[in-house]
């Protein structure tokens, strides 16, 4: 089966082709350099270069992938959640493709695809059931899922997400969009030593950031005041906070083993693509779980793709022939 899936939901203007699970071509033109100078995403702006670059990003994905136009099975594409008048053009594109070739379209969720990316090119399948989490500039949720496809929200973030939180931070400290690498360059050179609120909401899996956020700017400007902004605190700084922020994910997966059975761990979104964190989690499932895979997007699927609303489709168009 080869599916030919568009993602255009925010700032890349991606097109993917996969043969099944494999990954055939994803191509992706970003807008970090364009969007950078305004610290965030404006939304006119990524339409107008989703315009701009969409007709070279579908020539060139339908080049690497050597596969011919008639051999493209289904159409798939993001329909939501996302910037309204990018994910217009992703799907205005996505039928116009179908209606040519005349095949099937696929409408995907992009944050169910964010999940799935863990699925690309794996040889494993998930192991039902399972606890998933997108954690990214705009979500930062939890899923339990008894089969595939199915997804139950546990709980999510009541304000800022957690990329938008290191985003803010990395602003905050003059640095650029996108703050996360930022912040995993800043942490490695730094210690835990900076003791940061942990907003845990006990009873529910719900997850608040912004007060986190608060306080890191607070300890910013005390310290710029104190003309002692140094390199060392910064660094220090940075490394705390990816540490509370593991410590928070890692207290509501916790909960969640407490309350339900769990076989797999699936974790998608651009701030998995964080070392510190993922391996953060990974120890707590190996010291305090019995044989509970993690399963991680390879590094270049977790933020956005059409490789991950290609292996989404992928999975939907199997449980739909399975249904027939
Ligand atoms: O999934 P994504 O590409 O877009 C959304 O759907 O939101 O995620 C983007 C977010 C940004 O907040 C960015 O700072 C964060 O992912 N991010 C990271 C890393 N790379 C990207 N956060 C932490 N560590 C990283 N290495
Ligand atoms: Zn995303």
């Amino acid at each position: 089966m080869i599916i030919l899936a568009i993602e255009t939901s925010c700032d890349e203007t991606s097109i993917a082709i996969l043969e099944n699970k494999k990954v055939l071509s994803n191509v992706t033109a970003s807008q970090i350099w364009e969007q950078q100078q305004y610290g965030g995403v404006v939304p006119d702006l990524a339409a107008k270069l989703h315009l701009k670059n969409m007709q070279k990003v579908l020539k060139k994905a339908l080049t690497e992938s050597q596969i011919e136009q008639k051999k493209i099975d289904y159409i798939a594409y993001t329909e939501k959640p996302g910037l309204v008048i990018c994910l217009q053009i992703g799907k205005v594109i996505a039928e116009t493709l179908a209606l040519y070739l005349n095949k099937p379209l696929i409408s995907c969720n992009h944050l169910e695809g964010h999940i799935y990316a863990s699925l690309l090119e794996s040889t494993k399948e998930w192991k039902f059931p399972v606890l998933a989490s997108v954690i990214s500039g705009g979500h930062t949720q939890l899923y339990y899922l008894k089969k595939h496809l199915d997804f139950e929200l546990l709980g999510q973030t009541l304000d800022d997400a957690i990329g938008e939180c290191l985003d803010k931070v990395s602003l905050f400290l003059g640095y650029t969009y996108p703050g996360g690498p930022v912040i995993e360059k800043l942490a490695l050179r730094g210690e835990n030593t900076c003791p940061l609120p942990l907003t845990k909401l006990n009873d529910t899996f719900d997850f608040s950031f912004s007060g986190l956020k608060t306080a890191v700017r607070r300890i910013i400007e005390r310290k710029k005041l104190e003309n002692n902004l140094t390199r060392l605190n910064i660094n220090n700084l940075a490394c705390s906070l990816q540490h509370t922020l593991a410590k928070i994910l890692t207290f509501k997966i916790k909960k969640a083993f407490n309350e339900k059975k769990i076989s797999t761990v699936a974790l998608g979104g651009g701030v998995v693509a964080n070392k510190y964190l993922t391996d953060y989690i990974q120890k707590f499932l190996q010291n305090e779980t019995k044989n509970v895979k993690l399963f991680l997007p390879q590094r270049k699927y977790c933020t956005d793709n059409a490789a991950m609303i290609g292996i989404l489709a992928y999975y939907k168009i199997a449980k739909a022939k399975k249904a027939n």
